[in-house]
């Protein structure tokens, strides 16, 4: 058997990517305020900002795209995709959102009250800030193994189990529900084991909680389980993701990952207590409950798409890709968050940039130095994305200082990832002349999406 693992698809349609030429990119990021989502998508070369609504859809999710309904009330797209869902989670209670941040702003709003907490292994920064926008705390509690990126755990998004019960002691008059984010895309995209999904639903059903998956990532933890978890090896995708589900009262979904789908999201949920709150806030800002945000044809892409995202040889490849990137960066002598995650891999900025003041957010510095060392976007998840400037003008800080490459589904080949590892080596070996920034205006929430910078050394 040849060792090496092909990507499972041939190419069918192409869309050229633009080289620029190293003075060009110093230009375009200054015009930027060094803030690599300021850039124009066609002065990036290697867009790996995000996974999320930016990979290829299959001829077959292009076929069913032409057989939308595009009825705005009971349509035939709606009833296909829910029989979809139904069988793939086996909860009954399915409304389609235009993505996942309105799955999530849906849920809370009907469900969540000022002054409650939410536990999770990580909160996403939207889950967090639309929690905390409704003036609920978002907690994080994931193992501390998740924090260290250098130490290997196979699943090290697992939930802290003994936190989660000295918190429902503590605090559980204030706790609506747990929620768990599989894969744990904050912490390195790392999975979450069956075994802390199952215990995590019981603990919390012994205190009459009930279990919300953020679901987005569902397929990559499945896989991961059945390579990792005793007893999973001959158990296919979909029978694991149903008992990864079957512990949970809820989920909600960002379909733009492993829906394998441009836009879209849901909520499903097995309980019948919250359908009503979360149907009427869905018709106020999402629409009808059989389209939620989106056209038909997005509703018939998913419906294929989830299938296709299960796909064993699909996610032996996928995972394979970042194992892969991982490989490469360990021989330049690159830290990075070990082992690799499905969707991405996470760069340890401090690391590689050790006498970088974490103030000077080394991970946003990295980010910047890769944009202009090789054309390639990564995106910062550190201290800007998740760190917040106090009203006295002082300023928290995130445990990590990661640089995200996240990975778009069936979209980039080997060659891609080969010249990636050396635009990485190239920046590593010119670590000491990396330059750090000072944020220079923010807005109030996720300050990472807009913010204006400055180097702190201009
Ligand atoms: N939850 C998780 C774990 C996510 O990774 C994301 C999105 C969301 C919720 C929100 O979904 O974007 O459809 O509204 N993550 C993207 C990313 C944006 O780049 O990781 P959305």
């Amino acid at each position: 058997m040849p060792k090496t693992l092909i990507e499972p698809f041939r190419i069918k349609s192409i869309e050229p990517i633009r080289m620029t030429t190293q003075s060009e990119r110093v230009e375009l990021l200054e015009a930027a305020k060094l803030n690599v989502f300021r850039l124009h998508a066609d002065d990036v070369l290697i867009d790996w900002l995000t996974d999320s609504g930016t990979g290829a859809m299959s001829s077959r999710q292009w076929g069913a795209i032409m057989e939308g309904d595009e009825s705005y009330a009971g349509a035939r797209s709606f009833y296909r995709l829910e029989t979809v869902v139904q069988r793939i989670t086996g909860m009954n209670f399915f409304v389609p959102t235009h993505q996942g941040r309105a799955a999530e702003k849906v849920l809370f709003t009907a469900v969540c009250q000022k002054g409650e907490l939410v536990p999770n292994n990580c909160h996403f920064d939207t889950t967090r800030a639309n929690l905390e926008v409704l003036g609920v705390e978002a907690l994080d509690l994931v193992i501390p193994e998740g924090l260290q990126p250098s130490v290997i755990h196979p699943f090290k998004g697992n939930i802290d189990l003994a936190r989660v019960e000295s918190l429902l002691n503590a605090e559980g008059d204030r706790i609506p529900f747990g929620m768990i984010t599989v894969t744990n895309n904050t912490g390195g995209g790392q999975p979450v084991s069956l075994a802390n999904i199952r215990a995590y639903s019981a603990l919390l059903k012994s205190y009459g909680k009930p279990l919300i998956i953020d679901a987005c990532r569902f397929s990559e933890n499945a896989m991961f389980i059945k390579m990792r978890e005793p007893g999973y090896a001959n158990t296919p995708i979909p029978e694991i993701v149903r008992e990864m589900f079957s512990y949970a009262d809820g989920a909600t979904m960002s379909a733009k990952k492993d829906g394998m789908v441009n836009i879209g999201g849901f909520i499903v949920l097995r309980n019948e207590e919250w359908r009503e709150a979360v149907r009427n806030v869905l018709i106020l800002t999402e629409g009808f409950p059989t389209y939620g945000g989106l056209a038909g044809r997005d509703l018939e892409a998913l419906a294929v798409g989830l299938d296709e995202g299960m796909d064993e040889d699909y996610l032996r490849y996928r995972l394979r890709t970042a194992e892969y990137l991982g490989e490469r960066l360990a021989a330049s002598g690159v830290a990075f968050v070990k082992p690799t995650g499905g969707h991405a891999v996470y760069i340890d900025a401090r690391t590689v940039l050790p006498d970088m003041p974490i103030a000077h957010y080394p991970a946003w510095a990295l980010c910047n130095a890769l944009y202009l060392e090789g054309g390639i976007r990564g995106v910062e998840i550190g201290s800007v994305m998740f760190g917040k400037r106090l009203a006295d003008g002082t300023e928290t800080y995130h445990s990590m200082d990661l640089v995200r490459l996240a990975f778009p589904r069936r979209m980039y080949t080997q060659s891609h990832f080969d010249y990636a590892a050396e635009v990485i080596d190239e920046v590593k070996q010119k670590a000491a002349t990396i330059r750090g920034v000072r944020i220079t205006k923010q807005p109030q929430y996720l300050r990472h999406f807009t913010c204006e910078c400055s180097w702190v050394d201009a």
